[in-house]
């Protein structure tokens, strides 16, 4: 029997899908040793951090955050001597042995190619009161064959490629997270359909970049014959993120009008307006070329909901440059904008890049766009209005036990009032039609139609 059967743990994400996903597999495989997942860390003998370090506000709420558990006592009962604190993910990666040094009361420290390992060096930490350090530059295996422990049952996150090669000059990814692997076609709709067959309605492919899917791998499929893989299944919805304008083909916007269970949404980051910046951050793409895919999508699917990720602040940018990201966002007519203020990542070409913009004139930038963000989402949640859309119900409202709410195709969260006499239980995880008579900036609201 595992050292680990029947010790309790607690799990901490931040950052991206992937990591959310790194946790699935993390809390699935410490429960098939015995251990229990618990929510809060009062509970749990043995804390799991899965850190991001994109950008430094990350970082520094995971110090802030490891330091604060540190004079928790444990749970009564336990036997161990103190709670052991793992830290993996990008910051483990990035930072290994280092992390020790400057938080001693941190027990293991695993990286992003590694977490199979953790058990093994939990237990080893237990055992041998001391710590253990492990990162690898690479993994051995494309390690996704772990157990998983969905956090709904209908929904689940497929990884159908790990690491970058795109190299942006502000992104610390490739750096943490490897060069791009992919996993072969035959395993990744295998996946697929033993999720279907689970009782999994909405497939969620990831990737740090998808569409470069197979470039390594022998035949060289491509990302369109994922998507028509995993689409043969009949899992009614399929998403993935994030995909680079640079790889998109028209091959893959062509399957937009095509494949019934295609969602009608596109996360397509652009990161900026302007051609001198995307050329400073090694896009390899303009302004004019992103706006050209765009109308390219909208052309296959005219109802199609955009969204993207735009860094304000990057060295160098001038008033010129923000406007044009400002006109581009803008014109686009996006339905969710994810807006970052530049974070200098040691270790980075940008890092290296003169920086003389001040903050406040970041700051006021960063603010116009939010402002705008804000207005785009409003103006395109409008569409919906009076429509009745397919929602996939996730659960009750959090403010409002006596409403539903879910995602539309479009992945806009709608909230619906639960119908008289009806369980939650009995409709969670279904997709109903609801119709929409209020359109705000980040939900709909409307009413169950019943059948
Ligand atoms: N600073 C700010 N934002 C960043 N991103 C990546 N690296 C940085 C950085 N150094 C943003 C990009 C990316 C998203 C996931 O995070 O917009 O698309
Ligand atoms: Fe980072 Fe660029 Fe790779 Fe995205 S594509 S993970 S921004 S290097």
């Amino acid at each position: 029997m595992s050292s680990l059967s029947e010790r309790t743990f607690c799990l901490y994400t931040y950052g991206c899908q992937m990591n959310e996903h790194d946790s699935e597999r993390i809390a699935g495989m410490l429960e098939s040793l015995g251990a229990i997942q618990v929510e809060s860390v009062e509970d749990a003998e043995i804390a799991v951090f899965v850190t991001c370090c994109i950008r430094e506000a990350a970082d520094v709420r995971l110090m802030g955050q490891v330091a604060s558990i540190k004079n928790i006592p444990l749970p009564s009962g336990s036997d161990l001597k103190k709670r052991m604190i793992c830290i993996g993910g990008c910051i483990g990666q990035r930072d290994g042995q280092k992390l020790i040094d400057a938080l001693p009361h941190v027990d293991v420290v695993f990286g992003t190619q590694n977490i199979e390992h953790l058990p093994l060096l939990l237990e080893e930490a237990i055992q041998e009161g001391d710590h253990r350090v492990e990162t690898l530059e690479s993994a051995a295996t494309f390690s996704t064959d772990l157990p998983s422990k969905r956090v709904h049952p209908w929904a689940a996150w497929l990884p159908i490629t790990v690491g970058c090669n795109n190299f942006c000059t502000y992104c610390i990814v490739p750096y943490v997270r490897g060069r791009e692997r992919s996993r072969t076609l035959e395993d990744v709709v295998a996946e697929a359909r033993s999720l279907v067959a689970d009782g999994v309605r909405e497939i969620t492919l990831l990737g740090q970049n998808v569409n470069s899917y197979g470039r390594d791998l022998y035949g060289e499929p491509r990302f369109a014959d994922v998507l028509r893989g995993v689409s043969a299944t009949g899992v009614e919805r399929i998403r993935f993120a994030t995909s680079h304008p640079k790889d998109l083909t028209d091959e893959v916007i062509a399957l937009f009008g095509e494949l019934p269970n295609l969602m009608p949404a596109l996360h397509l980051p652009v990161q900026s307006g302007s051609d001198q910046i995307l050329k400073a951050m090694n896009r390899r793409y303009t302004a004019d070329h992103y706006r050209g895919l765009v109308d390219k999508v909208r052309a296959v699917c005219p109802d199609i909901s955009l969204s993207t990720d735009i860094i304000v602040g990057f060295p160098g940018e001038t008033e010129e440059d923000f406007q044009a990201t400002y006109d581009l966002v803008k014109s686009i007519g996006y339905s969710q904008v994810f807006t970052f203020i530049y974070s200098r990542r040691e270790g980075t070409p940008a890092a290296k890049m003169e920086d003389t913009t001040p903050r406040e004139v970041i700051q006021a930038r960063f603010e116009s766009l939010v402002d705008l963000v804000q207005d785009s989402a409003h103006e395109q949640n409008q569409r919906f209005a009076g429509r009745t859309l397919d929602v996939l119900i996730e659960g009750t409202s959090k403010r409002d036990g006596s409403m539903c709410t879910g995602h539309s195709p479009h992945n806009v969260t709608v909230h619906a009032k639960l119908p008289e006499g009806m369980a939650i239980e009995r409709l969670q995880g279904t997709i109903v039609p609801v119709r929409i008579d209020e359109a705000k900036t980040w939900y709909l609201s409307g009413e169950i139609i019943r059948g």
